[in-house]
């Protein structure tokens, strides 16, 4: 593995939520697991101290991952904080100071996206964003303008291949691993198509509501908030070419054909829903008409994909937390045996989380005379949840200089051209209870290629 390069690490939002949840713990990571030894800046203007800072990060890791003395001890060596807002030149100013003699920091925007513009012109102008990578946080803009709007201004600072845009799907190593499994075995790659898959399914499904969020996500959405991002970026790794070539951007142009290929989707190919209680949630306005649970058919025009449905759902308050792909094979062109195989015998399951398994379901003889079977799943991987958090490999990534597990610009806008004629009020809202699988017009979309097939996983505690 390369090593780190970036010889600082700046974030801004040290005091906010993501910083709490995901950024202490995966520094303390690479300090403890590479050896990061780099000043670490924390940016906010929260009127904190350094030591306020420091109590912070002692909370946010008793709280998320727990605390490795050695590696803590080092991170408080390390931390430093500038308190500033950042429309203000000052700020920058004194990042720069305790950049001291770094020369290629890195800059992590764990802000919202209408503060990018500032905080890259800010950057720019105080010498801090010379040679320097920047890392920025989903939702990358609100729809398609946006996003484009959002990718110029970056790119009025910093170069494409210095701009690291997080989707933290792609930091997780059972995605990662549905393309190993395609591409490393090539018994896939002949079957891996219309001819013989029937339908892609992909369930990411959460027992819990929106939380403390209320705010942030009455003005996404279950669409914008992880359709446009993580579902399309598991359905572009399972789905995608072969990348060819050597080209260090081979993977991600392999992935931009697939994702450039997936037609827009339309408003009869959707249904919302949302949960019964979700208005009452704090920062939900009374009358919120936003969906907590979509399913979406669509489908890649493409001569590999051509005509195959692909069904994605995702929602708020189902019955499991649970992330699982189901490739479903075609049937036997006729029944040989004389039995009635069922429509699901044969499939690929890939599940993302809580554990990650990948199994082929296949159908095979019952001992005895008579020629009938059943259907059973061969586990070909089992295992708990990974060991590095996905924010902890991404980070470590952007900080080594490596773009593979980042949204391209290009991605980013191909995946808005998918949802954009969607979002808003395109289609009906329904209500749906919580501890259920959405409301019943979901069942209406995936009609005879149904049923959903909902993840079997023990219900972890709400
Ligand atoms: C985030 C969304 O990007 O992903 C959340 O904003 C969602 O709403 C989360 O809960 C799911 O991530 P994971 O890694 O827990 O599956």
């Amino acid at each position: 593995m390369p090593t780190l390069q970036s010889d600082a690490l700046v974030f801004f939002g040290a005091t906010g939520d993501l910083a709490y949840k995901q950024i202490f713990t995966s520094i303390q990571g690479l300090i403890r697991d590479e050896g990061l030894n780099v000043p670490i800046i924390g940016v906010a203007k929260s009127g904190w101290t350094l030591d306020q800072l420091k109590a912070r990060a002692k909370d946010s890791l008793e709280h998320h991952g727990g605390i490795d003395q050695n590696a803590f001890k080092k991170m408080l060596e390390l931390l430093r904080y500038v308190d500033g807002d950042y429309a203000d030149s000052d700020t920058f100013v004194r990042v720069r100071k305790e950049l001291g003699k770094a020369t290629q920091p890195l800059h992590y925007l764990a802000i919202p996206p209408s503060t990018f513009g500032a905080v890259a012109e800010g950057l720019a102008k105080s010498g801090c964003g010379d040679n320097a990578r920047l890392v920025v946080e989903k939702p990358f803009g609100h729809d398609l303008d946006s996003a484009c709007e959002l990718n110029r201004i970056l790119h009025h600072y910093f170069p494409e291949e210095r701009i690291f845009r997080i989707d933290h799907y792609l930091g997780k190593e059972p995605v990662q691993n549905i393309l190993y499994t395609r591409f490393a075995n090539p018994i896939f790659e002949p079957i891996w198509n219309r001819t013989f898959v029937r339908n892609i399914q992909i369930t990411m499904a959460e027992n819990f509501g929106v939380q403390d969020r209320g705010r942030f996500y009455d003005e996404a959405g279950a669409v914008r908030d992880v359709v446009q991002n993580h579902m399309l970026q598991v359905l572009a790794n399972l789905t995608m070419d072969p990348p060819t070539g050597e080209d260090h951007e081979a993977g991600r142009d392999a992935k931009a054909g697939l994702l450039k290929a997936i037609r827009p989707l339309s408003a009869e190919s959707v249904v919302r829903g949302q949960y019964n209680g979700y208005r009452s949630v704090p920062g939900v306005a009374a009358g919120s008409t936003i969906e907590t649970f979509v399913a979406v058919k669509l489908f890649i025009d493409s001569w590999r994909w051509a005509g195959v449905p692909i069904y994605i759902r995702t929602g708020k308050e189902l019955p499991v937390t649970a992330t699982e792909v189901i490739v479903e094979f075609r049937r036997p062109p006729r029944e040989t045996f004389g039995e009635i195989v069922p429509i699901r015998s044969s499939h690929m399951r890939l599940r993302v989380s809580p554990d990650i398994t990948i199994a082929l379901g296949v159908r095979v003889k019952l001992p005895g005379e008579r020629m009938v079977g059943n259907d059973v799943e061969l586990n070909l991987q089992r295992q708990s949840a990974a060991d590095e958090p996905p924010y902890q490999r991404l980070l470590g990534d952007a900080m080594r200089g490596t773009t593979e597990l980042f949204a391209r610009e290009d991605l980013v806008e191909a995946q808005w051209r998918v949802v954009q004629p969607i979002l808003g009020n395109v289609t009906p809202l329904y209500n749906y209870d919580t501890g259920t699988w959405g409301p019943q017009e979901a069942l209406q979309l995936i009609g005879s290629d149904g049923p959903w097939i909902d993840p079997q996983v023990p219900s972890p505690e709400k």
